[in-house]
C-alpha cells in the first residue's frame, strides 16, 4: 500500500453535515466529516488527547467533536476547543493530520500523503464524464475479501475473461494486435477479440458487426483501474474502478459505469445487473488467491504474453516504493495495538511537533 495517491473515502451522499464517518484505509482510520458550509473534510481518526475515536464522535459548528473529552477539530485538524480548559487557547501540539479532499464523479477523494500540490498525482481522470452522449451511473460500492492488488491485477488482465466470464462469450484474444502504452500514472493494454460467440453474448443484438470487438484496461497511480470495451466501433463501455485498500486482505470498489448508448434511463438497471454478475464471478476468483497478497518476486508465478500489462502494473508500483512511497506493512503489524500512526498530512512539510508518528514507510531506494 502507498501513501501520496488519492484514495476513495465515500459517496457523496454518505457525508451529511449531521454526523462524521469513521472509514479505513491502508490499515489505518480517518474521520470524515462535511463542515456547516458544505465543505468535505478527511481527518486522521486518533485524537491526540488520549486516543478517542473522532469518527465516533459527532459534529458541533461544523467541526468534529472527540467522544471521549469532547475536544474539537476544525477541518484543518487543529484543535479549537478543549473543554476541561475553556479559557485557554489549545496547544500548537493539539492538531490531527489533514488531508486534501476532491469531490469528483460522486466520490469523496483524499489524498493521503504528504506531497505540495503541484507534485501530487491527479484523481483518476474520467473524461467521458459529464459529456454528451454518455450516461454515468450511479456509483456502486463493493467490498471485496481480497488484497487491493490483486483486485486490480484481475481487471488488467485480459486472458481471464473466456474463462471467469463465459456467458460474455468472449473469444480468445488476437495476440498480434496487443498493445500497451505509458500514462504519466500507469500504462494502458489493448488487444482485439475474433468473432464472439454471439448466442452466448450479453450484447449480443449490439455487437452486430464481426471483427470490431476491441477492449483496453488501464491503471491511473496504484488504485485506479479502468476497463473499456469496445462492443463494435461505436458503442462503448467504460468502466472506473476507484479502489480503496482497506487494509492488506480487504478491498471496497466505488464502481462507476459510463456508456454512450443504450442511454435511455430504463437501460440503467440491465447494465448494472449485467455489470454486477460480472464482478460477482471475479470476487468469486479474487476471494480464493493465494497467497493473499501478491507474491515479491515474478520468479514465484509464471508470466505470459497476456500477463504484460500486469508486469508492468508491478514494476510502477516498484517505482514508486522507490520514490519511499510504500507503506512497510510488516513494521506495522509489529507494533499494532502499541503505536497510533498516522499518513503524513502535507503540513507536516511545514509545521513540526506532530503528536503521532508517521506511518514506517520502506526505505528510498537510491
Ligand atoms: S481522547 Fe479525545 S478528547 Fe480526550
Ligand atoms: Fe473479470
Amino acid at each position: 500500500m502507498y501513501i501520496n495517491f488519492w484514495y476513495p473515502v465515500c459517496k457523496t451522499g454518505e457525508l451529511t453535515p449531521d454526523a462524521p464517518r469513521r472509514v479505513e484505509l491502508l490499515g489505518l482510520n480517518f474521520v470524515a466529516f462535511r463542515d456547516d458550509g458544505g465543505a468535505a473534510h478527511v481527518l486522521s481518526d486518533t485524537c491526540v488527547h488520549r486516543g478517542g475515536a473522532l469518527g465516533l464522535g459527532q459534529l458541533v459548528d461544523g467541526r468534529v467533536q472527540c467522544p471521549y473529552h469532547g475536544w474539537q477539530f476544525g477541518g484543518d485538524g487543529r484543535c479549537v476547543h478543549i473543554p476541561s480548559l475553556p479559557d485557554t487557547t489549545p496547544p500548537a501540539r493539539a492538531k490531527v493530520d489533514s488531508y486534501p479532499v476532491e469531490e469528483r464523479y460522486g466520490v469523496v477523494f483524499a489524498f493521503l500523503g504528504d506531497l505540495p500540490a503541484d507534485e501530487r498525482p491527479p484523481v483518476c481522470p474520467v473524461p467521458e464524464y459529464g459529456q454528451d452522449g454518455w450516461r454515468a451511473s450511479e456509483i456502486v460500492v463493493l467490498d471485496i475479501d481480497c488484497y487491493y492488488e490483486r483486485s486490480m491485477e484481475n481487471g488488467l488482465d485480459p486472458a481471464h475473461n473466456e474463462f471467469v466470464h463465459p456467458r460474455q462469450g468472449f473469444p480468445p484474444m488476437l495476440e498480434d494486435t496487443f498493445e500497451m502504452q505509458d500514462d504519466p500514472w500507469g500504462a494502458r493494454f489493448w488487444a482485439d477479440f475474433g468473432d464472439p460467440v454471439l448466442e452466448l453474448t450479453e450484447f449480443a443484438k449490439d455487437r452486430n458487426r464481426t471483427g470490431e470487438l476491441r477492449a483496453g484496461s488501464w491503471f491511473h497511480g496504484p488504485n485506479g483501474l479502468v476497463t473499456s470495451i469496445f462492443v463494435n466501433r461505436d458503442s462503448n463501455l467504460v468502466q472506473y474502478f476507484f479502489e480503496a485498500p482497506v487494509n492488506d486482505s480487504h478491498t471496497r470498489i466505488y464502481f462507476l459505469n459510463m456508456r454512450n448508448w443504450l442511454l435511455e434511463p430504463d437501460k440503467d438497471e440491465r447494465i448494472m445487473q449485467t455489470n454486477l454478475r460480472i464482478v460477482k464471478e471475479d470476487i468469486g476468483i479474487l476471494e480464493a488467491l493465494w497467497p493473499v497478497r501478491t507474491p515479491p518476486t515474478l520468479t514465484r508465478e509464471i508470466m505470459t504474453p497476456s500477463d504484460q500489462v500486469v508486469v508492468r502494473f508491478r514494476e510502477q508500483l516498484a517505482q514508486w516504493q522507490s520514490r519511499g512511497w510504500q507503506i512497510d506493512r510488516h513494521a506495522m503489524h509489529d507494533k499494532h495495538g502499541d503505536v497510533a500512526y498516522a499518513i503524513p498530512c502535507p503540513d507536516r512539510r511545514a509545521s513540526g511537533n506532530w503528536v503521532l508518528d508517521p506511518v514506517p514507510l520502506l526505505a528510498p531506494e537510491n
